[in-house]
């Protein structure tokens, strides 16, 4: 299943081949032996080469990506947005609450993505798209954590409401330590104000540059992976269930035999 992208040389003139053909011919062994040797450095040192700039590839940013512009979706902080401590999603509304927690679907994240633009991008390779063997599926980073602070929610909501755990321990300890990491990663150096008209706390009201999460969710439609989970079905030994992935958005049918998916 796995791509050959990062694997192509080594997969056709590896030291494997030589190695063979060079004990299919017994005969004449010292003059074949010092050509095979011969044979045997030249593809070494072609192959070590090439697989150093294949990593220096992989590794380097995007070269064709303005620097204010994220390197996938290409979005930039261009959307205002104040800091609140009222929203749905802090709502003392119980139903409000949850309507506003259900609206989001970390499954629109599950993108399929082809390996020429994932090479581009130095994007780590990815298990194959079901539909479409030239590309990788993915998941968002943004959903990912949004799928984390759903998971976080579910367990305080339980806990809250006396009903047992339904999550694993260790699944929660994920989420909770992929939350951490994103902050960490991310870095954000802005200070938010104290005092003043607050009630309590920082940054109420404050404005600052965000990316444009309509943009991210536009641009994650259009390379949907039609993943949709269904509750009750649980991965299979063998994988993920492939029923799992014809929900695209676009009402395309990509299993029917046509590439597909964006
Ligand atoms: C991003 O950078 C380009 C030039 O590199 C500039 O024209 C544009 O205004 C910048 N956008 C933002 C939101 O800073
Ligand atoms: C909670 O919000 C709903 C609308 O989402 C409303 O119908 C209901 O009356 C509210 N309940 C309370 C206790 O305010």
């Amino acid at each position: 299943m796995a791509s050959k992208e990062y694997r192509l040389i080594q997969e056709e003139t590896g030291p494997d081949e030589i190695f063979t053909h060079y004990h299919d011919n017994i005969p004449s062994l010292s003059k074949k032996r010092r050509l095979v040797t011969y044979i045997l450095c030249i593809t070494l040192a072609l192959s070590l080469a090439a697989n150093a700039l294949l990593t220096l590839h992989s590794l380097r940013r995007p070269y064709d990506i303005p620097p204010n512009k994220t390197a996938f979706a290409g979005l930039e902080r261009n959307t205002p947005i104040a800091w609140t401590d009222d929203s749905a999603f802090a709502s003392h509304n119980r139903s409000t609450w949850d309507q506003a927690w259900a609206s989001l679907n970390p499954d629109t994240g599950y993108v399929a993505i082809s390996d020429a633009f994932a090479l581009r991008t130095g994007l780590h390779e990815s298990q194959r798209w079901p539909w479409d063997a030239s590309k990788g599926l993915y998941l968002l980073q943004g959903y990912h954590s949004l799928h984390c602070l759903t998971i976080l929610r579910a367990s305080l909501v339980e806990m809250h409401d006396q009903k047992p755990q339904s999550l694993h321990f260790r699944h929660i300890n994920h989420c909770l330590d992929g939350l951490r990491q994103e902050i960490v990663c991310n870095a954000d150096d802005t200070p938010r104000y104290s005092g003043l008209d607050q009630e309590e706390g920082t940054g109420r009201g404050q404005v600052r540059m965000c990316r444009d999460w309509g943009k991210l969710e536009e641009w994650a439609e259009r390379h949907s992976a039609c993943y949709e989970y269904e509750p009750g079905v649980e991965s299979l030994e063998g994988g993920i269930p492939l029923d799992r992935f014809k929900h695209c958005p676009d009402g395309s049918e990509p299993w029917m035999g046509g590439v597909g998916g964006g």
